[in-house]
């Protein structure tokens, strides 16, 4: 199964992804971690991201195309994969169905979770990562069970994203709204688009996503 995840900056996209990872045996391909991870390697296409993305831009289709052939090749995406804030353009969506197609499989599910500006820049203020593991916290509404120490990992030191100003997310709003919101209705075209409440709780959406992708795929 090939699904998906599409919304604003705060949405819920990663923390989604991360949840249906396990319950579904999926793979989580984050174009958004894959870029972060290249930039802090120092590779010529983390080179290349790092203004745009510092920016709150989108990064060019080329290198984000060729970074999601290059991850589709390996084994860990055999049995499928949610795509997390890939496609953001147009390009995007029409290679990664080519993609898909030279692999001879196909896309399931186009989800998108929607919330209000407000919560999207609440949501984003607060939100932190364990720097060992990478699992993700929020200062109201996803504290670590004991203070300072990681649930996951028992990690003690925390990160949060560079991109995460006032001013970047903005741009990166403004991103979604001109350059990726666009792309819905390709997806609800092929009938293949979902919206969901962003706004509901954690729980209620993970529910929600859970309840979707159990019911048998209509073709
Ligand atoms: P990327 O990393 O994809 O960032 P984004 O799309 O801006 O989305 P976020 O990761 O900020 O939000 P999310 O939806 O994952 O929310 P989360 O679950 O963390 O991209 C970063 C940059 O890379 C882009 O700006 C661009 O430059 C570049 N890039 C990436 N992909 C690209 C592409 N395909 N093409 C071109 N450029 C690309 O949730 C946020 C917080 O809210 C968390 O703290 C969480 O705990 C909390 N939260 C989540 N859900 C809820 C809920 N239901 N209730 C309460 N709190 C919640
Ligand atoms: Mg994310």
């Amino acid at each position: 199964m090939n699904i998906v995840l599409l919304g604003p900056p705060g949405g819920g996209k990663g923390t989604q992804a991360k949840r249906l990872e396990d319950r579904f045996g999926l793979k989580q391909l984050s174009t958004g971690d894959m870029l972060r991870a290249a930039v802090a390697a120092g590779t010529d296409t983390g080179k290349k991201a790092k203004a745009v993305m510092d920016a709150g831009g989108l990064v060019s289709d080329d290198i984000i195309i060729a970074m999601i052939d290059e991850r589709l090749s390996q084994a860990d995406c055999r049995s499928g994969a949610i795509f997390d804030g890939f496609p953001r353009t147009a390009a995007q969506a029409e290679a990664l169905d080519r993609l898909l197609a030279s692999r001879g499989s196909r896309l399931d599910h186009a989800i998108e979770l929607k919330a209000d500006e407000e919560v999207l820049v609440q949501r984003i203020a607060g939100r932190y990562s364990c720097k060992r593991c990478g699992a993700g916290y929020h200062d109201h509404f996803q504290r670590p069970k004991t203070d300072g120490v990681c649930d996951a990992c028992g990690g003690s030191e925390f990160v949060r994203r560079d991109d995460d100003k006032p001013d970047t997310v903005r741009a990166r709003l403004e991103a979604y709204r001109l350059q990726t919101a666009p792309i819905l209705p390709y997806y609800e075209r092929q009938a293949l688009l979902t919206r969901l409440d962003g706004m509901a709780t954690m729980d209620e959406v993970t529910g929600q996503l859970e309840a979707l992708l159990r019911k048998p795929v209509k073709r």
